[in-house]
C-alpha cells in the first residue's frame, strides 16, 4: 500500500474544487490590475495540482512563469517534474525542504501558492511560513492558500458520518488485535483550527486581505476511499494507531458510513459534503 496523496490528487472532485478556486484567484488577480507574472513559488507541491491548474488558468495572453516547487519529500518533487516538464519551456526548480524552513532571495518572487498543507503546520510554524512568504514575494506580490482542514470545513449534517467511519475502523482493528499507541500525539491537521485563525494569521503577518471564500465540494465514496489511503490523512482520523492498518481500516468503513449519513445526488451518487477555505492575500 502506497499511503501517498497522488491518488486523492487525481479524485475528479478534487480537481474540481481545486480549479474552481484557482479560476477565482486569477479573477482576484485580474481586478486589481494584475496582467502577467514572472515567477510562481509552490508550496507543498504534493503532486504538482497547484501548479498544474495555475498553468491550465493562465489567461492565454500571459507568458508562463518561471516556476519553483517546495516539498520536504524527494519523491512528491520527482512526480511534480515528471508531470510538469511537458507544460514548459523553462526548466523547473525543486526545493526539497520543509516549508518552515525555506529560504529563497529577498523579494523574488510574484506569487506563492501553498495548496492544501498550511493546516499540517502548528500556529507557530504557519507564523513562521508567513515570514518566509513575505521575505520572498515583491511588494504587492501575491499569497493564495486553501485548506479544507479548518473547524467550518465540516458541516453539522456530515459529522455523524466521521464518527460512524473512525467507530468501525477502531472495531475493525481491534478485530485484528491492532493497538493505539496512546502517547502519540494528534498531529497538527486534526486541530481544526477556525477560518478566523485564517484571517488573522494573513492581516498579522503584513500581508493585505483581498479575497476569502469557502467552497463546497461534495465528495463520493471513491474519493472518500482515496483521501483515506494517504498517510497523513489516516494519521490524523486514527492518530496513534500504525499508518498503514490505520488506513485499511478506515477505507473498508466508507461504504457503509456514506451510505447510512451521505446524502444522494441528481445522479442517485452518495455524497459527503466538505468545505475548502480559500484565501488570497497580498504583501503589503
Ligand atoms: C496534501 S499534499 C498537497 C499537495 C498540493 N499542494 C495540492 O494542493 O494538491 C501535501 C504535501 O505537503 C507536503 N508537506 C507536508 N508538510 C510539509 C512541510 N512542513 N514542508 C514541506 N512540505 C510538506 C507533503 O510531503 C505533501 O506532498
Amino acid at each position: 500500500m502506497s499511503l501517498t496523496f497522488e491518488p486523492f490528487a487525481n479524485a475528479v472532485e478534487y480537481i474540481n474544487v481545486n480549479s474552481q478556486i484557482v479560476s477565482r484567484w486569477f479573477e482576484t488577480m485580474k481586478q486589481k490590475g494584475e496582467r502577467q507574472f514572472e515567477r510562481l513559488l509552490d508550496l507543498a507541491s504534493g503532486a504538482g495540482t497547484m501548479v498544474q491548474l495555475m498553468l491550465d488558468s493562465l489567461p492565454k495572453d500571459w507568458h508562463k512563469p518561471l516556476i519553483v516547487c517546495v516539498d520536504r519529500s524527494f519523491e512528491a518533487l520527482e512526480i511534480t517534474r515528471q508531470r510538469l516538464i511537458p507544460k514548459l519551456t523553462e526548466k523547473i526548480e525543486c526545493l526539497c525542504t520543509d516549508v518552515e524552513h525555506l529560504n529563497v532571495s529577498k523579494q523574488s518572487t510574484d506569487v506563492v501558492t501553498f495548496g492544501n498543507g498550511i493546516h499540517y503546520l502548528d500556529p507557530e510554524k504557519q507564523n513562521q511560513v508567513m515570514d518566509r512568504v513575505r521575505d520572498s514575494l515583491k511588494p504587492g506580490g501575491w499569497f493564495f492558500f486553501n485548506t479544507a482542514f479548518y473547524r467550518e470545513a465540516r458541516p453539522e449534517w456530515t459529522l455523524p458520518f466521521y464518527q460512524k467511519k473512525v467507530r468501525l475502523a477502531v472495531q475493525k482493528l481491534r478485530e485484528k488485535s491492532v493497538t493505539r499507541q496512546k502517547e502519540e500525539r494528534r498531529p497538527t491537521s486534526a486541530d481544526f483550527l477556525p477560518r478566523d485563525h485564517y484571517e488573522k494569521l494573513v492581516t498579522n503577518s503584513g500581508f493585505e486581505l483581498s479575497d476569502v471564500v469557502e467552497v463546497e465540494a461534495r465528495l463520493g465514496q471513491k474519493a472518500w476511499e482515496l483521501i483515506s489511503g494517504y498517510s497523513q490523512y489516516a494519521a490524523g482520523a486514527l492518530h496513534g494507531f500504525p499508518t498503514e492498518e490505520a488506513a485499511a481500516a478506515l477505507q473498508e468503513a466508507i461504504a457503509p458510513a456514506i451510505e447510512e449519513f451521505g446524502r444522494t445526488d441528481e445522479n442517485g451518487n452518495r455524497y459527503i459534503s466538505r468545505n475548502w477555505l480559500a484565501v488570497a492575500a497580498r504583501a503589503v
